[in-house]
């Protein structure tokens, strides 16, 4: 655990909570947002000094830039309350790493980490009752920045705005998924944008994905965009599948890369699990899966958090996956990240950052 205090934010409260509103029995993702949201605006090359102020509506040009051209990215993280009520947010490092990674393929600026973990954790500290106790449940923090220039010229913005907002959430997903591969849309290709988590991405994944659920599935299992021949990722999480004692998941740069995914990968290879990060092909998962050699299947993302795969759809044929109940690794790996989450065991990776 790594202790740090928040950052000295100028502060306007809210003179009406909607706290007492909220079930917190019943929440939908992304529905319920917090009293409070954090805003910095850049201007002239620097970031000016950011304040927290009671969520609310913006007042933007319609001739904003993000608008028109996208110049437009976000992350998502998680923050936990203890039985004791200390609150923890999860790997925020990996977070703001990822999201200058997205900023700069945009030609965006940088967020420095005072801004994006110091504020976030001042965020918290005011919004902290809004933080769910209910294991399975958490709050979902969503850091995004966009271009703010009003001017219809393609060229990157002269200003932007960093926002965060947060909402308490459950589950993403309340079942197994069943996945279509999908051999004619593509989601990304290489020199492209796929690894960086940009709205566009999302954007051009609606279609598809709708087309996919008339058909019954839940969400689409992308493939390269140059064959169709491997797999890269779901719709909002990543894929890993278990064969024998070995974790495999998709390795390319037009996948977002994700921190569930990396988080996983590190625990199973401290339990002495192999883990590979490759080129995994269609053939080789359905032969896999045919062949029995495919035991587990899961997606893994921050709001999906680890959400096993029950069927898969290819070439209008459906590819049955053993028991989720019975699936040894992700059961056990869900278990112990929760655990850890919720700070009911010793967090000996150093992942939980307490708020103060
Ligand atoms: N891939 C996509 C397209 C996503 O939207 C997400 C969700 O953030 C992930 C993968 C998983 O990333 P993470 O585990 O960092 O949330
Ligand atoms: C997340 O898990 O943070 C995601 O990005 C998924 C989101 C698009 C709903």
């Amino acid at each position: 655990m790594s202790e740090a205090g928040t950052t000295a934010i100028r502060v306007e409260q809210t003179q009406q909570s909607r706290l007492s509103q909220v079930d917190f029995n019943d929440l939908k993702f992304g529905k319920i947002l917090s009293d409070h949201m954090l805003v910095a605006d850049y201007a002239d090359g620097q970031w000016e000094e950011p304040s927290i102020v009671p969520y609310g509506n913006l007042s933007l040009s319609p001739a904003t830039s993000a608008i028109h051209y996208g110049q437009s990215i976000f992350e998502g993280l998680k923050a936990y309350k203890f039985a004791d009520g200390t609150v923890s947010v999860f790997r925020p490092d990996q977070n703001l790493n990822r999201f200058n990674k997205s900023a700069s393929r945009l030609e965006m600026p940088e967020v420095p980490e005072e801004l994006f973990i110091g504020g976030i954790k001042t965020l918290l500290d005011i919004d902290r009752a809004w933080i769910p106790q209910l294991e399975g449940s958490s709050l979902y923090i969503r850091p995004f920045m966009f271009a703010t220039e009003a001017a219809l010229g393609v060229h990157p913005s002269d200003s932007y705005k960093f926002i965060v907002i947060t909402g308490p959430v459950g589950a993403y997903y309340n079942k197994p998924l069943r996945l279509k591969v999908e051999t004619h849309f593509t989601r990304a290709a290489q020199g492209g944008v796929g690894f960086s988590k940009n709205a566009g991405n999302y954007a051009l994944s609606l279609h598809p994905t709708r087309l996919a659920q008339e058909e019954g599935f839940d969400q689409l299992m992308w493939t390269d965009a140059i064959e169709h021949k491997y797999v890269e990722e779901a719709g909002t999480a990543n894929l890993l599948f278990r064969v024998g004692d070995t974790i495999i998941t998709p390795s390319s740069d037009t996948i977002l890369h994700g921190i569930t995914r990396r988080t996983i990968i590190e625990i199973a290879r401290h339990w002495g699990y192999q883990a590979e990060e490759r080129k995994v092909s269609v053939q080789e998962l359905i032969e896999g899966i045919e062949n029995g050699s495919v035991t587990e299947a899961f997606a893994a993302g921050t709001a999906a958090t680890l959400t096993p795969i029950s069927e898969i759809g290819y070439e209008g044929k459906i590819y049955t996956l053993p028991d989720p109940e019975k699936r040894e690794f992700s059961n056990k790996v869900l278990q112990y990240l929760n655990d850890l989450r919720y700070g009911h065991i010793a967090d000996e990776f150093g992942w939980n950052v307490i708020v103060g």
